[in-house]
């Protein structure tokens, strides 16, 4: 695993990546041509490779622990669903068969490993198995994907899916309306800005006249740019493309990139019209 990229903290996963045994193929039975041996080979060949293999004690309390407290599925379960596994698992693709927008998807057995989720019990749930890397080969999200779309779940977060899961993994009938978090320029883009791009965008100094000091500085832009924010529309706010890292014409792009996650949130805050 890319250890640049772990952002569990403490948390790693229990053993290096190997080889799946669950991958190895029998070898195709020579034996066959013999009277008598066929009908047996046939029904050596008709059983599951390999069996469930059951996670031994000792990995299983590597567990990150279930958070103690409720938590709720349409604000953080299905939110986390949705960020960290639809893009593989969603409406549109849904690999290994496994789709997890709706409640009958979500909750299939899988091929080898046992139901997905099993309500009440986390520890026998495969999702949490292989979100936490004890299942080899399976760590989900894959590693090695684009960067912010394989990232590892945090310990806190399998904590939290742990405690939904354990708590009866309730997820309500029908359609989920997603509720969107309001977001404000203070705190929330303040704080973002004044940490990424205060050091040169405050004071008299600020470049191209550009502060992030105040909601009225970043709404009035910079001396060449003009307006970067226009409240509400997203295609005409050029400073997404600028926290996107893809202003070829700003000095320093590397310097206005933000990581993801905070480039969602500003675009966000633009579709909520930049209060
Ligand atoms: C980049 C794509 C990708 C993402 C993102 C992803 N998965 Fe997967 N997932 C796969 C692939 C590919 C397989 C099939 C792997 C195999 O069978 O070897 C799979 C298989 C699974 C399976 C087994 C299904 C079965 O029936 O055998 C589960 C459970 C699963 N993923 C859970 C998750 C969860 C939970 C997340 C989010 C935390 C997630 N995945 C994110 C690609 C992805
Ligand atoms: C290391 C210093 C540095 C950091 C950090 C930085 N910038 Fe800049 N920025 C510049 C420079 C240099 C320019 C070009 C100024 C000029 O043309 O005179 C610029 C230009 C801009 C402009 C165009 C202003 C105009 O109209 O000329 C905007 C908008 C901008 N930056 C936004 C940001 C935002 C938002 C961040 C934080 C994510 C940020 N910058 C972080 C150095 C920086």
């Amino acid at each position: 695993m890319n250890s640049k990229k772990d952002t569990r903290g403490t948390w790693s996963l229990p053993f290096p990546r190997s080889p799946s045994i669950s991958r190895l193929q029998p070898m195709t039975p020579k034996l066959s041509s013999l009277p008598g041996w066929s009908a047996l080979w046939s029904a050596l060949w008709s059983l599951p490779l390999v069996a469930q293999v059951p996670i031994p004690p000792a990995q299983l309390a590597k567990l990150p622990p279930a958070l103690k407290r409720p938590v709720d599925f349409k604000t953080e379960v299905y939110p986390l669903f949705k960020a960290a596994c639809f893009k593989c698992h969603g409406p549109e693709k849904q690999k290994g068969k496994y789709r997890m927008d709706t409640r009958e998807g979500a909750f299939k057995v899988t091929d080898d490993h046992g139901p997905a989720i099993q309500a009440g019990q986390s520890t026998k749930s495969a999702i949490i198995l292989m979100a936490a890397g004890l299942i080899d080969e399976m760590l989900m999200p894959p590693p090695g994907g684009k960067p912010g779309e394989s990232d590892p779940l945090t310990a806190e977060q399998i904590g939290m899916l742990r405690a939904w899961i354990d708590q009866g993994a309730v997820w309500p009938d029908g359609p989920i309306t997603e509720v969107v978090p309001t977001v404000r320029f203070d705190p929330d883009i303040q704080k973002l800005l004044a940490a990424s791009c205060a050091k040169c965008h405050s004071g008299a100094t600020a470049e191209g006249g550009f502060s992030v000091e105040s909601l009225e500085r970043v709404l009035n832009g910079g001396k060449s740019y003009g307006r970067v924010v226009v409240p509400g529309d997203l295609r005409k706010s050029s400073l997404l493309t600028i926290l996107a890292g893809k202003d070829e014409d700003i000095p320093k792009p590397e310097a206005h990139r933000i990581p993801e996650k905070s480039l969602k949130q500003v675009e966000e805050w633009i579709r909520q019209g930049a209060k």
